[in-house]
């Protein structure tokens, strides 16, 4: 099994370095930082650089290889030669492939981001922001003691998600864009559509309710995390969820899920391929 510990002081996967990137791009900043992939912590402030704008994946680039050479001139930096990096961006990513862009800009839609991004140290791989987010509070975090599937949802601009069974993702679940009563289900439930329509907290605490039952009519997770900034405020809304069998609770890694998760499951790639060889 993948997440066999290796020794009881550390949650690290077998035959993890003890530490990676992780960088994740979101529309208004990115940010990095060295993850302790024992404890899913950060090693050291994260670095974070203001979103360009446009946000096209050149410039975005720039700001990825501008992270990596602070985060690298730091003393605790992984070695280049065991680096790896974990980038996460708000759209559907295939073996680096950027294949949709719904939150983000448009010139990312088939963006080979391995291409993009291969001049930069280390191992870099790209992966959905949802998916590093669950990954990290599935091992580290909210789901950490939950065997079976554990879903994390993240309310922000748009809807993510993430589905983690016993340790292993399932990538691009993109629950956000499922029909949910009759509209794309993002632009129905996000934090951003529940302050569009400056909807009070408890209607959005029942219109989430209706969204998780119908999501666990689908995949029958052990557990729900909710994500996203808006987890913060999770005691205004969470009360009204009360028809999901599955336990519904807040993420606990909060601002650097995404971080935490992106190098993760960067480390994990880097060793899969490596035994591939
Ligand atoms: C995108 C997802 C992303 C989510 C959260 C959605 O609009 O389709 O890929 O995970 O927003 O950023």
């Amino acid at each position: 099994m993948t997440h066999a510990v290796e020794n009881p002081s550390t949650t690290r996967p077998h035959g993890l370095p003890k530490r990676a990137v992780g960088i994740d791009v979101g529309g208004t900043g990115i940010k990095g930082g060295i993850v302790n992939l024992d404890k899913g912590t950060l090693t050291g402030e994260r670095f974070r650089i203001p979103t360009p704008k446009p946000a096209t994946p050149e410039a975005v680039a720039g700001v990825i290889g501008e992270i990596l050479e602070e985060l690298l001139g730091r003393e605790k930096a992984p070695a280049v030669a065991e680096l790896s990096v974990g980038v996460l961006v708000p759209g559907i990513v295939v073996d680096n492939q950027v294949l949709s862009a719904a939150n983000i800009d448009d010139s990312w839609l088939e963006c080979d981001a391995g291409t993009l991004l291969r001049d930069l140290p280390g191992q870099i791989h790209t992966f959905n922001d949802a998916d590093g987010a669950g990954l990290a509070e599935a091992h580290y975090g909210a789901g950490s003691d939950t065997s079976g599937s554990v879903m994390t949802v993240t309310l922000g601009t748009g809807i993510g998600s993430a589905l983690v069974h016993d340790g292993e993702l399932v990538p691009n679940t993109e629950m956000g864009h499922l029909e949910f009563e009759g509209e794309v289900a993002e632009q129905k439930a996000s934090a951003a559509a529940r302050e569009r329509a400056d909807m009070p907290w408890d209607e959005y605490g029942r219109l989430l309710n209706r969204y998780l039952v119908h999501l666990e009519r689908l995949f029958s997770p052990k557990k729900f995390i909710i994500g996203g900034g808006i987890s913060k405020r999770s005691e205004d809304f969470l009360p009204q969820v009360t028809d999901v069998r599955a336990p519904v609770v807040p993420a606990q890694l909060k601002n650097n899920a995404g971080i935490v998760g992106a190098a993760l499951h960067a480390a994990e790639q880097t060793r899969r391929q490596a035994a591939k060889r």
